[in-house]
């Protein structure tokens, strides 16, 4: 296992993922951990922050200085290269010589950490301050035009500083000079597969619960189904999942994913609560008053559920490695930007349940990769994310079961035509307006869509997808063809930021 010890840096969960596409396993720490915990590790990595060591704060991230002492493998990138020179006797250059974008950087290629790498590199540079003095029994091992210390090595004790970051895309060969670290130098294995994953879970779950009874809630999205279904896997019987359908949910959703749960061999209790949410709903246009009184309600059927079981003593739930690492700012709490978290409200703490959260320390990707080993459909494995309070924040305006069923039948087809590969998530949105058109000889106003096709990696930010003219065409056609509702499609040509995905 690798540690990557946290200092706030944007780049931390990027780290992370580069690792694991290495088939090596890592868990992120935060900068003051002690170094008892790392004993067991086979390497640790110093991340970059948006703090900078020449401000001269007085408490600024330090990493426990004993953690070099434990003779393991370390790797610091931009601020952890300047923590180790600050804690190992070396000298920071205070600003003056700051790189920022792609720069030439020349390495030193008999150092193991850049062996079989380009001489001259096309490297990601994101720094204010940078290394003045080398630590003694360190030598420099790449340098740029700007920054003389652009790498360096203490070989012997195994101990490495880049002041670039080759966890960026922007970084020429960057994840072979990860691999590089682990392989060469840590010597660990490529083994971290979801197979031994799956192995290793179902037994911890097993222990760690026992003979208890476990409720999880189902939403239909990819993690809820695999944290259920691997549950069910481990435990069997002792699963109850529920399932509440608030009625905002897709067509056909609610079947395929109860007859996915009880294909299974889950036995879903599902909640029929369309009713209740549509008026609750009603007359609501809001779209933060559509979010709260969804939330609301969700909880409401979730705890009269759960008190059909009462001998349940744990509640297990979706979560996964980057909400974690995101919370509040980080594992360090040192993150300058802060997603906020989109999840339908908190489960109440009166439940008085324990949680258990088997998919923690996975990336959406790898839960993916994890339904596919349980044996769940890719139609499920690989759905795109939609969100908690489903159709109701893609009516803009009322939420009613008429509007509901255009917006169905539209997305529907939105769904039909555009395939997986094309984009990242793509839907329809009902707008609150009618617009004029000619059908027959007549005037008539009728509804106007808007298509969404964002393209991204992490939706945080995005691109609307570039989607085939031809595409477009067909997918206007058959909406204004097969729901007679429809009288004119518009298409979203606006990026995140400044637009989010959803429109409400
Ligand atoms: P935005 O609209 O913020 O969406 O650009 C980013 C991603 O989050 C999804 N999303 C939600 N997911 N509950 C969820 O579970 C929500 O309330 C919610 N709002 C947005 C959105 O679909 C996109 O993938």
């Amino acid at each position: 296992m690798i540690a990557i010890i946290d200092f706030g840096s944007q780049y931390t969960q990027l780290i992370a993922r580069r690792i694991r596409e290495a088939h090596v396993y890592c868990e992120v720490f935060p900068y003051w951990v002690k170094s008892e915990e790392l004993e067991y590790t086979d390497g640790i990595i110093l991340s970059g922050s948006p703090t900078s060591i020449s401000k001269g704060k007085s408490n600024l991230p330090m990493v426990n200085k004993d953690i070099f002492d434990l003779g393991k493998p370390v790797l610091g990138l931009c601020y952890g290269m300047q923590q180790i020179a600050h804690l190992m006797g070396g000298g920071i250059h205070r600003g003056g010589s700051a790189e920022y974008g792609k720069t030439e950087c020349q390495l030193d290629t008999d150092s193991a950490i850049f062996n079989d790498i380009s001489k001259n590199l096309a490297v990601w540079m994101s720094h204010g301050d940078s290394v003045e003095k080398i630590p003694p029994g360190f030598e420099v091992i790449a340098q740029s035009k700007n920054c003389p210390v652009a790498a360096f090595q203490n070989a012997q004790k195994k101990i490495y500083g880049l002041q670039f970051h080759p966890e960026v895309s922007h970084t020429d060969m960057g994840s072979n000079i990860i691999s590089n670290f682990l392989f060469s130098i840590c010597r660990v294995e490529p083994s971290w597969r979801m197979s031994a994953f799956l192995d290793s879970q179902t037994a911890k779950i097993k222990e760690q619960v026992g003979d208890d009874h476990v409720i999880v809630g189902v939403s239909g999205g990819v993690d809820s189904v695999v944290t259920a279904v691997l549950l069910h896997k481990a435990i069997g019987s002792q699963l109850h999942s529920i399932f509440i359908d608030h009625g905002l949910l897709r067509q056909n959703e609610r079947e395929e994913v109860a007859n996915t749960l009880t294909n299974l061999g889950l036995k879903p209790v599902v909640v029929d609560a369309g009713d209740r949410f549509l008026s609750a709903l009603d007359g609501i246009t809001d779209p933060e008053e559509k979010r709260i009184t969804i939330g609301r309600l969700f909880i409401e059927e979730f705890d009269s559920a759960v008190n059909d079981f009462p001998d349940s003593k744990w509640l297990a739930q979706g979560t996964l490695y980057p909400d974690v690492i995101e919370s509040s700012g980080g594992v360090s709490g040192l993150a300058d930007k802060i997603k906020s978290h989109h999840n339908v409200g908190g489960l109440p703490e009166k439940m008085n349940l324990k949680l258990i959260e088997p998919l923690k320390t996975l990336f959406k990707d790898e839960v993916r990769h994890l339904g596919r080993e349980l044996g769940i459909p890719k139609n499920i494995c690989d759905r795109q994310p939609f969100p908690g309070p489903g159709l109701a924040i893609r009516i803009i305006g009322e939420v009613t079961i008429e509007r509901l069923d255009i917006l169905r039948r539209v997305d529907w087809i939105v769904r039909d035509e555009i395939k997986p590969g094309q984009s990242d998530q793509y839907f329809a949105v009902l707008l609150p307006i009618a617009s004029v058109g000619v059908k027959g000889d007549e005037r008539a106003y009728h509804s106007v869509v808007a298509i969404r096709a964002a393209t991204t990696n992490d939706f945080m930010t995005a691109e609307w997808t570039k989607l085939p003219h031809t595409l477009l065409d067909r997918i206007a056609s058959r909406i204004t063809g097969e729901v007679p509702e429809v009288g004119r499609v518009v298409y979203d040509i606006t990026n995140k930021p400044p637009a989010t995905i959803e429109w409400e």
